[in-house]
């Protein structure tokens, strides 16, 4: 971890990943939880597997991370966030009202954002950004405010869309950073559909689609080929990853 840091120079977080050689190894473990890999580092994403029924081949218990990044409150986002974080010793990095949430269990390597900081870790620049949902915590605490996240690292960038609907703000990560994947909710009912986040990635200018947050519960079951055709026809290329399952972008 140490060395990592050391190699890389504070100001180096401009990166151009249009033309990039490398990739970037993700890995989807059911609704919105997926873990991207950079360098030798973890960044796992709104762990949500106990109470998955779509993800009873995953055992949270094994998962690996070095920082846990929760897009807001819900339980279906941070349902084993606390447990992975004691067995990894993972830093937390959420909004404000959530890493305070944390804090209160003990779990005290967090580092909070709040919409539009962003701050720069040993692996890269992560922003937090504007989503449109709700974030109350599951003992109904004020979970501050949902979010999404960007990270940019020396391996390539990413958006992570969190629980949101389409909003015309995706247009200012589009306009700032070259995306190599975007991973979008898609399942409707509680955020965007298939169809609003095939226009979202037109936002955020990115034709590479992890989805997300779909099929779990019967609201959001989505129909994969109807999805997967439209994104096809719009130039894009959705994935739909089983959980466990692994893909490079
Ligand atoms: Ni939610
Ligand atoms: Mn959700």
């Amino acid at each position: 971890m140490d060395n990592i840091a050391g190699v890389r120079s504070s100001g180096q977080r401009q990166v151009e990943t249009e033309t990039g050689e490398g990739f970037m190894k993700v890995t989807y473990y059911g609704h919105s939880c997926f873990a991207a890999q950079i360098a030798n580092q973890t960044l796992l994403f709104d762990p949500f597997i106990t109470g998955n029924e779509l993800a009873t081949g995953v055992d949270p218990n094994n998962i690996p991370a070095d920082y846990i990044l929760i897009s807001h409150g819900h339980s279906d986002h941070l349902g084993d966030a606390g447990d992975i974080a004691r067995r990894t010793g993972a830093t937390i990095v959420s909004n404000y009202e959530i890493v305070q949430w944390f804090g209160k269990q003990g779990l005290l390597k967090a580092h909070p954002l709040n919409h539009g900081g962003g701050h720069t870790f040993d692996f890269g620049r992560v922003k937090f950004v504007n989503a449109i949902h709700s974030s109350s915590l599951p003992d109904g605490a004020y979970g501050g405010n949902p979010g999404g996240f960007i990270v940019e690292s020396a391996e390539g960038n990413f958006y992570y869309s969190g629980d949101t609907a389409l909003t015309w703000d995706m247009k200012l990560i589009g306009e700032s950073t070259h995306l190599r994947f975007a991973a979008l909710c898609i399942g409707d009912n509680f955020t965007m559909d298939f169809e609003d986040a095939i226009k979202a990635a037109d936002f955020v200018r990115c034709r590479e689609v992890l989805g997300l947050h779909f099929d779990t519960f019967p609201p959001i079951k989505i129909n994969h080929q109807a999805a997967l055709d439209k994104f096809k026809a719009a130039g894009k290329h959705l994935h739909l990853l089983h959980p466990g399952a692994s893909h490079e972008f």
